[in-house]
C-alpha cells in the first residue's frame, strides 16, 4: 500500500485542498512509488498559520528551559527512532544508510545543543547615563516563522531550524520538500512525542511555487529560515524585503579544496573523493573544485582516478553501496546537462562522465563520480553549483593563484586546504572567502555547537547551529527603569 503524507495543522494530521499530489518516487528505482505527499494550497498554509498564531501566546509564556527540555526530549526520540528515519531517508532521498544514520545522528547532536540554549536566552544590563536608573535587554520570540527546507538533509536541517525557533518561544509553520514528505512527517512527529502542544509545530507538504510561496506572504508570518536553491534563496529575500520580514538563506556553494605542494596529497586525495562523492555530491559543502600546486597535480589525479573507481554506485539500502543516486529526475537531468557541459568547454574527462547503469542500476538516476582535468576558473563548470558526484580540478602555481582562484566565484560556504606550512595556513585563513574552512580536513561537516553559513552569495543573515542560531529566531528589547520614578536621575532629552 503506498503511503499518504499529510499535513500537520493545530494537533491533526489531515490533506491539504489541492488535487495535484506529489508521488515520492525512490529515485535508487524509479519503478518504486513509496507513497503521494498531498497537495496544499494557500488556504491550507493560512490554516497552518492561523494555528501557529493562536498558539503564540501561551507558548512565548512557557518558561524557556521548560520549552527546552520538550525539544531535547524530541532529540532523544531521533536518536531511538535512528533505524526507522534512516531508512525511510534513504529510500526517499537515495543517501546510503551510514549517510542516513549519521544524519538522523546530527540532528539529534544539533537538538540537544539548541535545546540547551534555551538555558542560556540571555540579555545584558548595561549601565545608563542617568542615576537610579536599571537599564538592561531582553530576547523576545518574533511570533509565527516559515521555514522552507530542501531534500538534501530532511531530517537535519528542519531540526536545525525547528529547535532554536521553538526554544526562542516563537511558533512555527514547516514547509517541507516535495521530495521528503514522509522524513518531513517523521521529524514532526518526534517534537510531537516530545511534547510540543498543539498548533505550536505546524507542517505543510506541497510544491514551493504554491504552498512554498504562500507561507512567504502571509501577514502573520514574521519571518523566513530558507535553506535551497540560489535562485529561490534569492528571491524569497527580495520578497521579504518588499514585506519588511526578515529573511535567512542557506544557498548553494563552490566549494574548493586547495592542495599545495607540501601537502599530505594521499590524505588530500582521501579528503576530496569523501567531499565530492559522498552523499552523491549533493551537500551545500561538497567539494566540487580541487584547486591543485602544478608540482603534485598529475600525482593528486592518479590517485583521485584511483579512489573514484573504488566507489560503488547503488541502492543505499544495500550495505556493499558507497554511494547512492540523484534525489530526482530533475536533479539527475540537471547534472548529466553538466556532464555535457563540460567536455564542451574543453575538459579532459578521467574518470565517469556518464550514467552508472551495471545490473540493476539502469532503474535508477545513478551518475558515475566524474573528475575532470584542464580546468579554467573562466568555465561555467568551475563556477556554477552542480549538486552530483562531479569535481573539476585546477591546476595553480603556488598559494596566492591558489587563492586567487578559489575566490574567483560568487559563493563562500566552505573550503579546505592541504599544507603543512602554518605560515601558508594562516595566509588561506586570513584571505579565503568561506564562511567555514578546514586545514587538513575534508571541506564537509560540521559540529552542533559551531555556527554554521556562508559568505558572499551564499548566505543571509545570522549563521545557523552553534550559538548563534538564536539571533535569528529573536529580537531585542531594550527596557530603561528609573527606579525611584521621579526623573531624579536626569533625562536625556
Ligand atoms: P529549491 O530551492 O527549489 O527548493 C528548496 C525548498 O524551497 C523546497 O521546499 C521548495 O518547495 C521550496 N520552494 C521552491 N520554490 C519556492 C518559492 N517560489 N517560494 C517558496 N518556496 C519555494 O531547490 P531544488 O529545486 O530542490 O534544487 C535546485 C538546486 O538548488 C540544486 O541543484 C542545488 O544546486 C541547490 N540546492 C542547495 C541546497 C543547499 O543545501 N544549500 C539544498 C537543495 C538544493
Ligand atoms: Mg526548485
Amino acid at each position: 500500500m503506498a503511503e499518504q503524507f499529510l499535513n500537520f495543522i493545530d494537533g491533526e494530521w489531515i490533506a491539504g485542498s489541492g488535487s495535484n499530489p506529489i508521488a515520492d518516487i525512490n529515485p535508487a528505482d524509479t519503478r518504486e512509488v513509496i507513497g503521494h505527499a498531498t497537495d496544499s494550497l494557500e488556504a491550507d498554509v493560512d490554516a497552518a498559520v492561523q494555528a501557529a498564531h493562536g498558539a503564540f501566546a501561551s507558548w512565548r509564556s512557557t518558561p524557556a528551559p521548560v520549552r527546552g527540555q520538550i525539544v531535547a526530549a524530541a532529540g532523544r526520540l531521533f536518536l531511538e527512532r535512528v533505524d526507522q528515519i534512516a531508512e525511510v531517508l534513504t529510500r526517499e532521498e537515495g543517501k546510503i544508510l551510514a549517510e542516513a544514520k549519521g544524519e538522523v545522528r546530527k540532528g539529534s547532536n544539533l537538538v540537544e545543543f539548541l535545546a540547551g540554549e534555551s538555558r542560556r536566552l540571555n540579555g545584558e544590563t548595561i549601565p545608563s547615563e542617568m542615576s537610579k536608573t536599571f537599564a538592561y535587554t531582553l530576547r523576545v520570540p518574533l511570533g509565527v516563522v516559515g521555514l522552507i527546507t530542501p531534500w538534501n538533509f530532511p531530517m537535519a536541517i528542519p531540526a536545525w531550524k525547528i529547535a532554536p525557533a521553538l526554544v526562542c518561544g516563537n511558533t512555527v509553520v514547516l514547509k517541507g520538500a516535495e521530495q521528503t514528505p514522509w522524513v518531513s512527517q517523521l521529524v514532526v512527529q518526534a517534537f510531537v512525542d516530545a511534547g510540543v502542544p498543539k498548533g505550536v509545530l505546524n507542517l505543510i507538504q506541497g510544491r514551493g511555487e504554491t504552498a512554498g510561496a504562500a507561507l512567504v506572504e502571509h501577514p502573520l508570518v514574521e519571518a523566513i529560515s530558507f535553506t535551497g536553491s540560489t535562485e529561490i534563496g534569492h528571491h524569497i529575500y527580495a520578497r521579504g524585503a518588499a514585506l519588511g520580514k526578515p529573511v535567512q538563506c542557506e544557498l548553494g556553494g563552490k566549494n574548493p579544496i586547495i592542495v599545495l605542494a607540501d601537502g599530505d596529497v594521499d590524505m588530500a586525495v582521501a579528503a576530496t573523493a569523501k567531499g565530492a562523492f559522498g552523499s552523491t555530491g549533493q551537500r551545500c559543502t561538497a567539494t566540487s573544485r580541487a584547486i591543485v600546486d602544478a608540482r603534485v597535480h598529475d600525482q593528486f589525479v592518479d590517485a583521485l582516478v584511483r579512489e573514484a573507481g573504488l566507489v560503488v554506485p547503488g541502492n543505499g539500502l544495500n550495505p556493499a553501496t558507497t554511494m547512492g543516486p540523484s534525489v530526482d529526475q530533475d536533479q539527475f537531468d540537471k547534472v548529466h546537462e553538466y556532464l555535457a557541459i563540460g567536455p564542451g568547454e574543453g575538459v579532459e574527462t578521467r574518470a565517469g562522465g556518464g550514467r552508472a547503469t551495471q545490473g540493476d542500476l539502469e532503474f535508477g538516476l545513478f551518475t558515475q563520480p566524474t573528475v575532470w582535468t584542464g580546468v579554467d576558473r573562466s568555465m561555467r563548470i568551475a563556477r556554477e553549483e552542480i549538486f552530483g558526484p562531479v569535481l573539476s580540478v585546477l591546476s595553480v602555481d603556488g598559494i596566492e593563484e591558489a587563492l586567487s582562484v578559489a575566490n574567483d566565484v560568487e559563493y563562500g560556504l566552505t573550503s579546505s586546504i592541504y599544507t603543512r606550512d602554518v605560515n601558508k595556513v594562516f595566509e588561506y585563513i586570513d584571505h579565503i572567502e568561506t564562511g567555514m574552512l578546514h586545514v587538513n580536513s575534508p571541506t564537509i561537516g560540521g559540529e552542533a555547537q559551531l555556527p554554521f553559513g556562508g559568505m558572499k552569495r551564499t548566505g543571509v543573515g545570522p549563521r545557523e547551529q552553534g550559538p548563534t542560531a538564536i539571533e535569528f529566531f529573536t529580537e531585542w528589547k531594550t527596557v530603561y527603569i528609573d527606579y525611584t520614578g521621579s526623573m531624579r536621575g536626569g533625562n536625556l532629552y
